[in-house]
């Protein structure tokens, strides 16, 4: 293999450029060329290339978003959009690829991969960290911690008001980032898909925490859950007649500084990618379970299910009294 190519694909995650910059250098260090793909597979099917050396990555560690630009591509997902992005990969000389994303850009590697017999390795970079081989994904911690900063602040509010905030967090079928900040952010309940408690359920933890006392309270809704967060502020202040206040967090969850241990898992992650294509593995991602590297076929990202942890829901629960 002389020549592989890197794209970033699907919502942005802070650590892709780390692991951009890994698979850069590593590759640069066996004596193998990097091609950028540009704006994911938009980019691969227009043959936007751009050659990487270890010096074009160098100031990209820190940086959140993502170098290379990202999109979520709808031609790709047809059989003639993929033999476009199969021949311009060919045409410039590119022999196998990394594809650093989340499920949806994962199911067109997997296709690229059986229809063109093209190496691909994917990537896991989702704030989300719904991906089944993983324990962790790249861009989740930094998301947490971004997460955590603004709830934190929120809470000043919430007590001084003495009001309850409904607070919504990313995750689309997930509810891991929910989760995470729910029991660091000492909140009153966690809704997440995984889980479907009722909103009459809700109601009547909001009603016995105001009977325990507590003047002020916490709820994280993942969007995924039911309507989202304000679907949840509604029902509680119709039931309750409560002034409740709902905040969205959103994109801001997206953005910023990769933290450490975003960092190290793109760095490790971007480094295992460039190997196993060097040893002729394909169509698998780059998991890392209790900190040892691990290959899964891509098609397992997405059949099998990631579990959101049993114990940390009823830790949750339970802190909440
Ligand atoms: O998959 C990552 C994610 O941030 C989800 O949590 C969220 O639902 C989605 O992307 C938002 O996507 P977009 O940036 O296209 O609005």
């Amino acid at each position: 293999m002389k020549r592989i190519g890197v794209l970033t694909s699907g919502g942005d995650a802070p650590g892709m450029n780390a692991a951009v910059r890994a698979v850069v250098r590593t590759a640069t260090a066996r004596g193998i060329e990097v091609m950028g793909v540009k704006r994911g597979y938009a980019g691969m099917i227009d043959g936007d290339f751009v050659k990487l050396g270890a010096r074009d990555v160098a100031n990209t560690i820190q940086r959140g978003g993502t170098i290379l630009l990202t999109a979520r591509c709808k031609p790709f997902m047809t059989l003639e959009g993929r033999e476009r992005a199969a021949k311009q990969l060919r045409s410039v000389g590119i022999e196998g690829l990394v594809v650093i994303g989340g499920d949806g850009s994962f199911h067109g590697a997997h296709f690229l991969s059986v229809e063109h017999g093209f190496p691909v390795v994917g990537v896991p970079g989702t704030i989300d960290n719904d991906l089944f081989g993983t324990d962790y994904t790249i861009g989740y911690d930094t998301a947490v911690n971004t997460a955590l900063q603004a709830i934190d602040r929120i809470r000043d509010t919430a007590a001084s008001h003495e009001r309850l905030f409904i607070i919504e967090v990313m995750g689309r079928h997930a509810g891991f980032i929910a989760l995470d900040v729910g029991i660091a952010g000492g909140a009153e309940d966690v809704l997440i898909p995984e889980r479907p408690e009722t909103l009459d359920e809700v109601v009547e933890i909001v009603r016995a925490s105001a009977a325990k006392g507590k003047t002020s309270s916490i709820i994280i809704v993942a969007e995924g859950y039911e309507g989202g967060g304000i679907k949840v502020m509604e029902a509680i202040s119709k039931a309750t007649g409560l002034d409740a206040r709902v905040s969205i967090l959103g994109h801001v969850q997206r953005g910023g500084s990769p933290s450490a241990r975003d960092r190290i898992l793109a760095s490790q992650m971007g480094y295992g990618a460039v190997e196993a294509l060097l040893k002729g593995i394909s169509d698998v991602m780059i998991g890392v379970v209790h900190d040892k590297t691990v290959h899964v076929p891509l098609e397992e990202t997405w059949t099998k299910r990631k579990d959101v942890s049993l114990e940390l829901r009823e830790l949750a629960k339970t802190l909440a009294l």
